[in-house]
């Protein structure tokens, strides 16, 4: 399947958000990969209109939920629900059952729902009580975090940050970029654009698409190497390293990303842009590095420095 409708849709995307290329482009590679997107940056920044910009793009049922400290796990799953009449209960399915799901700043409920939204992600199935349905196919969760206001937050655990494919970080616009937005906001928020939305089906064939993209066994070798570096850093700088989750999602992204592009192969190239949305919220920096104010996002170029590219 030739990805034309792919790279349209990312043209179209990219049109209604300015100046977030790579937010755009993760977002589409998340989709290919049948991934989960975690997006952290300040609030503004277009994270929410990304997102119900790429629901109105996919014929797909599109639910936000906004996570505060009060929200319950059954909120997000569903409940039964007692039907008086005839003293039965009927299950009234939740946000969860819907085919894309932006949970807003996920960090702000307590760890009990982000489990409930977690479980979800990583069996695509959802138990209630003693029953428990199948999700469909497509069905992608993308979070939202804050990094500043932290207080009063329920921080993701490790672990199940690892559940995400990519974590992307978004930044404020150029000057020139702002004045760009504040011109296409003349009159007001635009409507999502709905033009030949792209369906569940196509969705599947790109997939597949993207799976048949070929690799050479010495690009394998790099993402290995790479992964495997994060976790004997001879510095001392990273705590933990990453998963061999992080190694199954650079490969599956970086194929993604190389059928984005119309190629039928991974370059190198396609390994290391995906490196640091792929592997930055799976290194743990350790106090060594906190002292030296490194982050992930620095762990993940010192890697990138440290392992020869093929
Ligand atoms: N790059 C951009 N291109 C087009 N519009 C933008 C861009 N950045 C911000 N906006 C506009 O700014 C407003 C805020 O965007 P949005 O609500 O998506 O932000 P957000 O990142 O979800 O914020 P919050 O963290 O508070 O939820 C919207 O009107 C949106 O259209
Ligand atoms: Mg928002």
């Amino acid at each position: 399947m030739p990805s034309a409708r792919f790279q349209q849709l990312k043209e179209t995307l990219n049109r209604q958000i300015l100046g977030q290329p790579d937010l755009i482009e993760g977002l589409l590679i998340a989709l290919l990969c049948d991934g989960h997107v975690l997006i952290e940056g300040a609030p503004g920044l277009a994270k929410t209109r990304a997102v119900k910009a790429l629901g109105a793009a996919l014929e797909a049922r599109f639910s936000r939920v906004q996570f505060t400290p009060d929200l319950l796990p059954a909120d997000l799953t569903g409940s039964e629900v007692f039907h008086p009449q005839d003293g039965s209960f009927v299950f009234q399915p939740g946000p969860l059952f819907h085919h894309l799901i932006l949970a807003d700043e996920i960090n702000r409920a307590p760890a009990k729902v982000q489990s409930a939204l977690l479980e979800a992600m990583a069996e695509h199935q959802i138990t209630v009580g003693k029953k428990s349905w199948r999700l469909p196919p497509l069905f992608m969760v993308v979070a939202t975090q804050n990094p500043i206001e932290q207080e009063g937050t329920y921080p993701l655990p490790e672990a199940q940050l690892d559940r995400f494919l990519l974590k992307l970080t978004v930044n404020y616009p150029t000057p020139a970029l702002e004045l760009a937005i504040l011109q296409q906001h003349r009159f007001g928020e635009l409507p999502p654009d709905r033009d030949q939305p792209l369906t569940q089906d196509e969705v599947q064939r790109a997939r597949k698409a993207v799976l048949k993209v070929a690799m050479q066994p010495r690009l394998e070798q790099y993402i290995v190497e790479l992964v495997c570096a994060s976790r004997e850093d001879p510095d001392r700088l990273i705590a933990y390293g990453a998963s061999p989750r992080a190694t199954l999602g650079l490969s599956r992204a970086a194929r993604a990303k190389a059928w984005l592009a119309g190629r039928d192969y991974v370059v190198p190239d396609d390994i290391r842009a995906l490196a640091l949305p792929v592997l930055r919220h799976r290194l743990l920096p350790s106090y060594q590095a906190d002292a030296r104010q490194l982050g992930s996002d620095e762990l993940v170029d010192m890697l990138l420095d440290r392992v020869p590219c093929p």
